[in-house]
């Protein structure tokens, strides 16, 4: 039972500042994703809380009690890596049942512990093998099996999927939320694909600079992003520049759109986040633009077909390229012109 507060934390490395005065709460029993591209700092904030790093200030608390200061032995934390860090020399099992003898348990103990962990990856069978012996996904699953062994207070996995191939990380991608879902540890997951955090977390921070750019759960970030790098880093989105007409008006070259611009006041400029699967192709022809339809004349630059979608690349007036999907109806070919219906929700973000 274990809620994670980052308060004010604060790192740098020379001169670099690496974690700026971020702060966020980690839910008590929940798959908390730490989203961002590489270099935003995920890595050293995961490590400050296992105790690795110490940050320069802020605090970090489980639940109510400081723990900035305390070691990471001290911290009760499971660990997986992107490389897996196995024992080259030990087997499976020695590998798993290592923390529990570092903990001194007695020797039954660390043999029921140890089976369990190696059933509840699927691990049994095999292990007595070394980790040289296994494949990748195997040698993950003995990691997993290792952190979860200890009945850890927090468990914390850095790209733990990013050394296997595509299909493999969907299983373990599963295994690991069985297993979350399960036990109920509260889970610090580091990854910079999106696909992932959307599939896996109950929240995700996106991650910027060494800061939280926003936090939220996969939904409400895909839905209501609110910044134009946000809305970029989840899911796939074209982001047109506007101005702010009126309140829920903007202008697109000579056209006027009605959409969701928020807070934003007349006359200032935003991105317009369009999102390329709530977009809709008409045939010139054959609809009506009338005033306040929300369609913008296009023409198809190119398509690519991709079984259960088609892809269409358009050029919007004002010559802005977007990206639309459609579920393959469409017959549109390069060339055609035609008419893009924005739907009314799009929101207008910062740049
Ligand atoms: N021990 C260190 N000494 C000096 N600089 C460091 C150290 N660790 C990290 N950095 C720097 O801090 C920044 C953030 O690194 P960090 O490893 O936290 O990023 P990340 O978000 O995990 O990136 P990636 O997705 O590539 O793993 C980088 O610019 C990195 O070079
Ligand atoms: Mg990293």
């Amino acid at each position: 039972m274990t809620r994670i507060t980052v308060d004010n934390i604060s790192k740098r490395f020379d001169k670099q500042a690496v974690l700026q005065e971020l702060s966020l709460v980690i839910e008590d029993g929940s798959l908390f994703t730490l989203l961002g591209p590489s270099g935003c700092g995920k890595t050293t904030l995961l490590r400050c809380i296992a105790g690795f790093h110490q940050p320069d200030s802020g605090r970090l608390l489980f639940n109510d009690e400081e723990i900035t200061g305390v070691p990471a032995y001290e911290r009760n934390i499971g660990m997986v890596f992107q490389d897996y860090a196995l024992f080259p020399d030990k087997s499976v099992y020695d590998n798993v049942a290592y923390g529990l003898r570092a903990r001194k348990l007695a020797r039954e103990a660390v043999d029921t512990r140890t089976l369990e962990a190696l059933e509840q990856v699927g691990l049994k069978a095999l292990q007595a093998r070394l980790p040289a012996q296994l494949s990748g996904g195997q040698r993950q699953r003995v990691a997993l099996a290792r952190a979860l062994v200890i009945k850890p207070r927090v468990l914390l996995m850095d790209e733990p999927l990013s050394n296997l191939d595509a299909k493999l990380r969907l299983s373990m991608r599963d295994l690991i939320l069985d297993l979350q879902r399960a036990t109920r540890i509260t889970t610090v997951f580091v990854t910079h694909d999106q696909e992932e955090a959307l599939a896996l977390s109950d929240q995700i921070a996106v991650m910027q600079s060494g800061r939280v750019a926003q936090l939220g759960t996969p939904q409400s970030l895909y839905a209501t992003p609110r910044s134009a790098y946000v809305a970029d880093f989840i899911g796939s989105a074209n982001l047109l520049p506007v101005t702010v007409s009126a309140a829920g008006r903007v202008g697109l070259a000579d056209t006027v759109l009605a959409v969701d611009t928020g807070a934003f006041e007349a006359g200032s400029s935003g991105q317009l986040v369009l999102r390329p699967e709530a977009l809709q192709l008409l045939a010139a022809g054959t609809a009506v633009v009338a005033a306040g339809s929300n369609q913008i004349a296009a023409r198809i630059t190119r398509r690519l077909y991709l079984g259960a979608k088609t892809t269409f690349r358009i050029q919007v007036a004002g010559g802005h390229e977007l990206r639309v999907e459609d579920s393959g109806i469409a017959t549109f070919q390069v060339g055609d012109e035609v008419l893009l219906r924005v739907p009314a929700g799009s929101l207008v973000v910062a740049s």
